[in-house]
């Protein structure tokens, strides 16, 4: 009899795989903050000639070079930074993680936060402290300084905005969380960027132990996996012993390429979610019995009566949300939905309408 326990961590043999949703055609994704909408039409041409000349046969450059100027370009990038490329930022938490992971190892977070900074740690065998969040999801900086004391992390990630929770940490606030910790490695998470009408790059200038996680996934290239880090150079350099070779294929290149040289066009449809995200909270806010959260994501978090049957309901009309209800007590009765176009946020407004004037 194989002893699987023998092979592997109690973390991996109790944990579940990362849950993706699958979604039968004609159902309304609104559960994964993904992008309304694919390449806009009028790229779609030059994106696919693109990816005609690819050459398919060998492997990617050591160096997307292009890509990396188009990024500096594009969102201002200090030259001095060093810059790594990851399939998905998702992957560069695991090299974070896994550049961390070693005797006396400790990373710090908030809770609730992105469930993928819990998940590495738990697999590399690596202890994993969260502080809770206040009721209102602004951070509570003196518990997270008493936690930064006490459990004395090397690596420290922190979602700006936040997912779940939709709100972004005040400047101030993640300020006084990194001049406490001057021995980490302190990471601020900007998926959401694109979203909250600001930034924190300034913090990987002014701190000499903060690095920049961004991704693409948000603004319409989920499906293509790339995000980008970076900060100062001799932190990066480190981290990139620990990048897979060839980690951005051929294919996510070229796409990434063409959308970050057209990346105005790829921003102005970007910029139209503000404002859809406040007509519908707006509307939804209007609704009896449903509490809505501020954000400043592409998401809104929402608290009813019953969120486990509300999500059954939009379920069953179609339409697919994420039910927060068990990731945290600050989550209760929450659900987080995606901020689309017009006709998807019209139908699921009509849906929710439906579901509480029953
Ligand atoms: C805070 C945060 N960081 C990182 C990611 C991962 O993004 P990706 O791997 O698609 O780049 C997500 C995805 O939802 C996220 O919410």
């Amino acid at each position: 009899m194989l002893d699987k326990t023998k092979i592997f961590s109690d973390a991996l043999l109790n944990a579940t795989a990362y849950p993706v949703a699958d979604v039968p055609q004609g159902m309304l994704k609104l559960d994964a903050m993904e992008f309304p909408q694919d390449f806009p039409e009028e790229l779609r041409a030059g994106f696919a000639k693109r990816l005609a000349a690819v050459a398919l046969n060998r492997y990617p450059p050591a160096k997307h070079k292009n890509i990396e100027k188009l990024l500096r370009k594009n969102f201002s990038i200090d030259e001095n930074f060093g810059l790594l490329l990851g399939n998905g930022s998702d992957e560069i938490i695991q090299m974070l993680v896994y550049a961390a992971a070693w005797e006396n190892a400790a990373i710090l977070s908030v809770a609730p936060t992105f469930v993928m900074y819990r998940n590495c740690a738990n697999f590399a065998g690596v202890d994993y402290f969260s502080v809770d969040l206040n009721a209102d999801f602004s951070l509570n900086v003196e518990a997270f300084k008493a936690a930064i004391q006490d459990k004395k992390p090397n690596l420290i990630f922190l979602a700006v905005p936040n997912n779940p929770t939709g709100v972004v940490f005040s400047a101030e606030a993640v300020a006084e969380v990194i001049e406490a910790a001057k021995d980490a490695l302190f990471i601020i998470d900007e998926a959401y960027q694109a979203f909250s009408g600001g930034n924190l790059q300034e913090f990987a200038a002014r701190y000499p132990n903060v690095l920049i996680l961004r991704t693409l996934s948000k603004v319409g290239f989920a499906g293509a996996r790339f995000g980008y880090l970076f900060g100062r150079r001799e932190l990066i350099d480190e981290i990139e012993k620990i990048r897979p070779p060839y980690n951005i294929n051929v294919m996510t290149a070229a796409a990434i390429e063409y959308a970050l040289e057209n990346y105005a066009e790829i921003q102005n449809a970007s910029a139209k979610i503000p404002l859809l995200r406040k007509e519908l909270a707006e509307e939804i806010s209007k609704i009896n019995g449903i509490e809505v959260f501020p954000s400043n994501t592409n998401f809104l978090v929402l608290r009813v009566t019953n969120s486990d049957e509300c999500f059954t309901k939009l379920k069953e009309a179609g339409i697919l949300v994420k039910n927060l209800n068990a990731q945290h007590p600050l989550l209760a009765n929450c659900l987080r939905i995606t901020v689309s176009f017009n006709d998807d946020n019209e139908r699921l407004l009509s849906a929710l309408k439906n579901i509480f004037t029953e």
